[in-house]
């Protein structure tokens, strides 16, 4: 059929009925998927003819796994019919026989008391002569099912919802069966021959028109999410740390940070050495003499790495490998303020922006990417703030569960990877690690003793591939990049999720 021949067939079956009640089943008797109905519908609005209503029609459809056990029958129904067929069968078999249908069958069709475990032979048996697979039968005729039995079958993953806008159709006062075609255009031929006077013309359709696509600059994805983050830990009343020094010495890198010269993290297959610059300049002496004596000898209670620290390795220019260099620079500062003052002012302090890692790049890992950072300092803080301070802060960008490994890092103690659950992939997945600051790492910053500081980093790119639901990373930042799908992309922000208490 044309276009036209639809269109008359659907004006035939309006001038009949008065209507179409519902779209969605006169498309199904027709044997038109319904989308092409649509499209029917929208040229005959165009001219006039129709008017209509949408409706949202909520239902069913199969799922992969459904679609099949409608036609194999259930897995318990599967698994009957097995040990049925062969007497008795052993659970590894039944494992061998049916792969997963036989393990997800096998504990239903025991529960049904369909088949029962000999104890004797240690094989599974068939506990009665005949069944009746209402899975598949209900499977068959979802139309009709209550909602108990469609929640069963959702729970079981053999069904997923379904929703739909569905029309009611209605004659419009201008509705005739023998209308003239309307035309889209006026032609040379027309103007002539003068008939336009009397032609009937489709009107403009504004509500379907999309328009050109207005070209010019659009927020990339990843910066969306760190506009997002930055706004959430502003709320929070942390401040933003200076982030601009992508090359960054190896001693605001790994020194300050009480991270020992042999730490394999400082090798070339780890961090991308620069060439020209080789050797950072300006670096404070005094506090390079602080942080060689605590790697050398220790301190503050520590007995240090004890070994010969050497400068030269510490001025070795780098690109940083994290932002924990940004961190080192600030709380330095924050010493410093304290000496020339005599005052410690409690800061609270985050930075997002990008770090480098010599990686083999794959799915999920790229050679540079972005990294939220942030550290609290403060006097009677502890594991449990930033336990807290974490949970709030994930709460707040849509993790509202979050659990703590012990980890270790050369600058922390007591340090946590951070886990939080993905609430609609619905997995645990690793989103950051965090730890309270050594007294190794900040007291010679000029740090106060009493102090502490509680500290965290999180890996942006991960997230963001989430909740723009993109496979690899690659595809949101590097090379391989869609642009176009930039462009698509709506302004969504993150989803705020209730805290539970
Ligand atoms: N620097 C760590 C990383 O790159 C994150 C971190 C920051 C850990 C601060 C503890 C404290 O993974």
């Amino acid at each position: 059929d044309t276009m036209e021949d639809k269109k008359s067939q659907v004006k035939a079956f309006i001038n009949e009925k008065g209507q179409i009640a519902d779209s969605s089943a006169f498309a199904r008797e027709m044997g038109w998927d319904h989308l092409v109905f649509v499209g029917v519908l929208k040229s005959l609005e165009a001219e006039g003819q129709v008017t209509s209503t949408p409706m949202k029609q909520e239902g069913w459809k199969l799922t992969e796994e459904g679609e099949e056990y409608s036609k194999k029958g259930s897995p318990e129904a599967q698994v009957f019919d097995l040990i049925k067929s062969k007497g008795s069968l052993a659970p590894g078999d039944l494992a061998t026989e049916l792969g997963e249908v036989g393990k997800v069958g096998q504990g239903a069709a025991i529960k049904n008391k369909w088949v029962e475990m000999d104890k004797a032979t240690k094989t599974l048996k068939p506990a009665t002569d005949s069944i009746e697979d209402t899975i598949k039968q209900d499977l068959l005729s979802l139309g009709g099912l209550a909602k108990d039995k469609l929640d069963a079958l959702k729970k079981r993953k053999m069904i997923a919802p379904t929703s739909l806008t569905a029309y009611k159709v209605e004659k419009s006062a201008e509705f005739s069966m023998d209308a003239a075609k309307a035309v889209a255009e006026i032609t040379a031929e027309m103007i002539q021959k003068g008939t336009w006077a009397s032609a009937k013309f489709k009107s403009f359709n504004f509500n379907n028109a999309s328009g050109l696509h207005a070209g010019g600059g659009h927020l990339h994805p990843l910066q969306k999410v760190k506009t997002e983050i930055r706004n959430v830990l502003m709320l929070m009343g942390f401040e933003e740390m200076c982030t601009n020094q992508w090359v960054e010495s190896s001693f605001w890198n790994f020194d300050s940070l009480f991270q020992p010269q042999q730490h394999p993290a400082r090798d070339a297959h780890d961090t991308f050495f620069m060439q020209n610059p080789s050797r950072a300049q300006d670096l404070p002496m005094d506090y390079l003499n602080s942080v060689k004596k605590m790697h050398e000898e220790g301190g503050s209670g520590s007995i240090g790495w004890r070994y010969a620290w050497s400068e030269d390795e510490a001025r070795k220019t780098i690109l940083r490998t994290h932002t924990t260099a940004v961190s080192a620079r600030t709380l330095y500062k924050l010493g410093q303020d304290y000496k020339k003052t005599g005052v410690f002012t409690p800061k609270k302090y985050f930075s997002i922006d990008r770090v480098f890692r010599n990686e083999t790049l794959d799915k999920t890992h790229l050679a540079e990417f972005h990294q939220v950072e942030g550290f609290i300092a403060d006097r009677n803080i502890g594991l449990g703030h930033l336990i807290g301070v974490l949970k709030d802060f994930f709460a707040r960008v849509g993790f509202a569960k979050l659990r703590f490994k012990p980890a270790y890092n050369p600058y922390t103690e007591p340090s946590m990877e951070i886990f939080g659950f993905h609430p609609t992939l619905e997995k645990w997945i690793e989103v950051g690690n965090s730890g309270v600051f050594r007294p190794e790492m900040i007291a010679p910053m000029g740090i106060p003793e009493d102090v502490s500081v509680i500290a965290w980093g999180i890996g942006v790119e991960r997230w963001a591939a989430l909740l723009y639901n993109v496979e690899s990373i690659k595809e949101l930042f590097s090379f391989q990049q869609d642009l176009d799908a930039s462009k698509r992309n709506p302004l969504c922000w993150l989803k705020r999720v209730e805290v539970e208490e």
